[in-house]
Parts: structure tokens; sequence; C-alpha cells
């Protein structure tokens, strides 16, 4: 009888939307997010409006702050990377839109929700799950799985038939789809389809993009600061900010120096390989800048646990399983070793790449005295001796067994 659609206001949420009333015959609230997706949502309010929603079914809420906070900043306390290189721009976003969208169907008594992501992808099983772990009862409407349109040319008749503007430019040009959010901009699809050509141009260098190529970049480095607490960045040379605008800053940053682009191939949830381009500068800069300050703050036992629980907690947040229980265990334990995830990272900014520089931090666990060269400290060389001998203890025997045995 009513239901809430995440809508950007774009041409495929607007076909969506008319097809939803077409369809289902229901009333139609309209949620639309700032992710801090770069696009004004103004538009947005006045396209639904324009395509009769009721003004108080008409939902745009600012959720950059919670998403920086709440999802960005604890992923990357796991320096959380899926497949070896991607940061999870796209994946991470989910769970938030998902449990807002659920949040106002709980608030207006909708008893469905409706997204536009294809049935080919990961983003549907991420809306979906979400769902269904915050509203149990809940409708699903996924209009690319039951429509009957067969491709892009169909759902422009559609949209041409029932007077829905088409925007010039970008969305009927763009031979890819785009997704972007505070943490990244992802393009897939059509002109990236083949993982032996290049990105196109068209792709890397059009207009509203994230980040320049390393080809485009200053001959000039640049040195920043990060400040962290407790594992998340606080400061950015010195300057406080909220969390969302500090990755802002960070993408400023980023972009300047051509950091963050990048092309792969991953695996779908669903089974099936797909290639895309990334542009993550900020999340770049900030992935490099954790790990440094955890390089001198964390005990190696916690750091390597960290390293091998990673993954894990990367496929549950690419295959959209953010609000499971092995998630939450899985991030309190990341989150248990960030308390002294603390101090000052230097980094240095050159032609999409980051460097560091420098770290310090007053609970550092670097010991100059124990480490130097030319120092005593409180290491006595003779321990390595036996430390080294018994380690080495099963190896002599393995060795002499297989000399007895002939073989080496
Ligand atoms: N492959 C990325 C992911 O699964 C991005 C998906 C959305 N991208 C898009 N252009 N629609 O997280
Ligand atoms: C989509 O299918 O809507 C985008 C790609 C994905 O979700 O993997």
């Amino acid at each position: 009888k009513k239901v809430v659609l995440a809508y950007s206001g774009g041409l495929d949420t607007s076909i969506i939307l008319k097809w939803l009333e077409d369809t289902y015959g229901c009333e139609i609230v309209t949620f639309t997010a700032d992710l801090g997706q770069g696009e004004e949502l103004a538009p947005a309010r006045e396209k639904a409006l324009k395509m009769g929603v009721k003004p108080d079914n008409i939902f745009i809420d600012d959720l950059r702050e919670e998403f920086v906070r709440d999802f960005v900043f604890p992923m990357f306390r796991a320096n959380t990377l899926y497949e070896g290189q991607y940061l999870l721009g796209t994946s991470i976003a989910r769970p938030l839109i998902a449990k807002r969208q659920i949040e106002i169907a709980n608030m207006v008594g909708a008893d469905a929700v409706c997204h536009g992501a294809t049935g080919k992808g990961n983003d549907q099983v991420r809306f979906e799950v979400s769902y269904y772990a915050l509203k149990p009862d809940v409708k699903v409407i996924a209009p690319w799985r039951e429509w009957e349109f067969e491709g892009r040319p169909d759902l422009i008749a559609y949209a041409k038939k029932h007077g829905i503007q088409i925007a010039q430019g970008k969305e009927q040009a763009a031979p890819f789809s785009i997704d972007a959010n505070l943490l990244h901009t992802s393009s897939e699809g059509l002109a990236l389809e083949d993982p032996d050509v290049e990105v196109p141009d068209i792709v890397s260098k059009r207009g509203d993009r994230r980040t320049i190529t390393p080809e485009e970049a200053p001959d000039q480095a640049e040195t920043v600061t990060l400040s962290f607490e407790r594992g998340d960045l606080v400061a950015i040379n010195g300057k406080p900010m909220k969390a969302h605008e500090l990755l802002a800053e960070l993408n400023r940053l980023g972009s300047k120096h051509g950091i963050g682009g990048l092309d792969l191939v991953e695996n779908r949830y669903v089974g099936m390989k797909s290639r895309g381009y990334y542009e993550t500068p900020g999340g770049t800069i900030l992935w490099y800048g954790h790990r440094a300050i955890e390089q001198i703050t964390l005990d190696r036992g916690a750091a390597h646990l960290k390293d091998e629980l990673m993954p894990r907690y990367a496929s549950l947040i690419y295959n959209g399983f953010w609000w499971t229980p092995e998630r939450v265990m899985l991030q309190a334990a990341i989150d248990a070793s960030q308390g002294s995830v603390a101090g000052d990272v230097k980094l240095k900014l050159y032609k999409g790449g980051v460097r560091t520089i420098g770290r310090s931090s007053p609970y550092s666990l670097y010991s100059k005295a124990l480490v130097g060269f030319d120092e005593a400290g409180g290491y006595n060389q003779a321990d390595a001796e036996g430390f080294i001998k018994l380690n080495a203890l099963r190896l002599r025997i393995l060795a002499e067994r297989d000399k007895k045995r002939g073989k080496n």
C-alpha cells in the first residue's frame, strides 16, 4: 500500500517511480540521501514533486557525517581492502542507506521498500539483506528483476512516453554506470567491459571525476600531517574537523595529486567477475596514514591478528553482511585494538603516490634504545642464540631424518 523508494532523482529511479505507480498503484514515498556524492539534492525534490509525489512524502537527508563517522571510519580501523585493492566505497554506503530507508518506512507506516540496483550485482544483495535484518516482514520491490524492459533503449522509450525528463548530457551520454559518495566514485559497465582495454578518457577524465591522473598531477610534492585518536582521523595539518569534513579535505588533497584511481577486476558475490574504475583519493591517503600510525602503536600480535581478520571483515562488507552478529563481533575485536592508535603521521603526496615520511605517538612502542646498533637498551644479544637454536630445533631433527632417508 505504501512504498519507500531510494530515489536519486536520476533517470533510472525516475523511471522506477513511474513504473511503481503503474504496476503497484501504491502511494510512493521518496528517500534521497546526501552521502557527499557531490550532486545538488534540491532537484530531486523538484523532480519528485513533478512526478506527483506528495510534499510530505519526500525525504531528503544529509547523512554525510553519520556515513563517515559510523561506517567509513570504523571500516578504516581495520585497514580494509577487498581482494587486496578495493576500498569498498560503494559497499560501505549500502547498509546506511538501507537503515535510513527502513527508519522512514517505519515512520510513515510503509510496508514495502524499493531500490534501483540491477539483478546482476552486489548492491541488490546488500540492500535487501540489510532491509530484512532491520525489518523482517518488509516487502522488497526490485524493479530491475521484475519489469519487462530489456536494456537501456526500452527504458528511454518508457521515459519519453511518460514525459520523464531525460537530463541532457551526463546520463544519456555516459556509456557507463556511476555510483558516488564521499568515499569514492565507481564506474562500471559498457565502455569499461573489456578488461584488456585501458579505462577510456571519457571515464578517467570526465568533468565530475574525483581525481586527476598521475600524469596530470603537479611536479611538486606536498606533505600533509594526519592526527589520529583511537584509530580515527581527527585533524589534518593540525586542524580538527568533523569526520565528513576531514574526508572531504583528504579528497581535495588526493585529487590534486592524482591519487586514488584504480582499475580493478573483482569477484562479485553473485558469482561473476566485473571490471570497474574507482576513484578514492581521500580514502587512499587515509589508508596509508592509518597503517603508518599503527606501525608504532600496535603490538605485533594485535597487528597480525587484525591483518588476518581483515579479509573476512572485508568480505562481510562487500557481500552485504554489515548488520550481522559476526560483523559486530569482528568490529569489537578491531575496535579493542585501537585504544592507543593515536599520534601524528607525515605523508608525502606526489603524482599518484602516497609515501609515509614520519610518524610519532605519545603511546609509541618503538624503542630506539632497543633497536639501535650501538646501544644496549634492555636487549642482551647473547639471548638471541638460544632463541634461534630452539626455533631451529625441529628443523635440525627433520634434516637429520631426511639425511638418513637419503633425500635432501
Ligand atoms: N563493484 C562495486 C561494488 O560492488 C561498485 C558497484 C556499484 N557501481 C556502479 N557503478 N553502479 O561495490
Ligand atoms: C548494480 O548491479 O546495480 C550495480 C553493480 C553491483 O551492484 O554490483
